[in-house]
């Protein structure tokens, strides 16, 4: 039962985002409680629990905790040219954007059917190239255009949001993270922050932990940002 993007019963809404002296144009939910609303109207509780939650319309919207990654991406600027980047669970993939105008190499990756729809339409929107989509569940093994250890940096935003997250994607750091690479991770402050540091031990990764401001304009939010490194021996 997949719905193609056309077809949702979803409202959206093209924002501006800035990014340092960027501009990036997203079409977005207008709203993702009414956008949860409208879909699980339209499914009438139809599909399992799983289903329901897998197909979460969370994608589409743009998290405080991607403004703190796309702060950092816009602090390093021209050291991202010809890196190779790969994003988790991007949604509207605004880091991924941000990179690849700086000239990085980048994949952007979610396991959401509408994920790589909307950032076609927001890549053209946005005229940037250099920036391959792939699917990627982290249930499941890696497909082979996504190589282990293949990236100098891995980035994800607001992907901790059930209790059983933190291992699944701490995993993929490790997976994917190339020796002395180094991942980026934020998240709004849930509570299962512990099992983050327990997972980066068990995988033999470095963590370091920081709360960041994000200022916008009428917003302000404490975001965790959660830096990993992979040891390079
Ligand atoms: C809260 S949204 C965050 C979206 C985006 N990173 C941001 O911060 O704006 C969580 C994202 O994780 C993706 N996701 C959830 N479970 C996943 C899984 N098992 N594998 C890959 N992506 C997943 C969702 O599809 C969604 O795009």
């Amino acid at each position: 039962m997949q719905l193609s993007l056309e077809d949702t019963p979803y409202s959206w809404t093209l924002r501006v985002e800035e990014a340092g002296d960027q501009s990036v144009r997203l079409h977005a939910l207008t709203s993702f409680e009414d956008a949860s609303d409208r879909l699980y109207r339209h499914l009438q509780g139809r599909g399992s629990a799983g289903y329901r939650q897998d197909i979460s319309p969370m994608f589409g919207v743009i998290w405080g905790s991607c403004r703190a990654v796309v702060d950092r991406l816009v602090e390093v600027g021209d050291e991202l040219d010809g890196q190779r980047i790969l994003e988790l669970g991007c949604g509207l993939a605004l880091p991924s954007l941000v990179a690849a105008r700086y000239g990085a190499e980048v994949m952007a990756t979610d396991m959401h059917h509408h994920a790589e729809a909307l950032l076609a339409k927001n890549m053209v929107e946005n005229d940037v190239s250099g920036l391959v989509y792939s699917n990627l569940d982290w249930r499941e093994p890696a497909p082979s255009q996504v190589p282990l250890g293949g990236f100098d940096r891995v980035l994800a935003c607001d992907v901790l949001f059930a209790y059983e997250l933190p291992e699944l994607v701490i995993a993929q750091f490790a997976r994917f993270l190339a020796p002395g690479g180094v991942g980026w991770l934020t998240d709004p402050g849930r509570a299962w922050l512990d099992e983050v540091v327990a997972a980066g031990e068990r995988h033999h990764l470095i963590l370091n932990i920081d709360v960041v401001e994000v200022i916008r304009p009428g917003k302000q939010e404490d975001i965790y940002f959660i830096e990993i490194r992979r040891p390079k021996g």
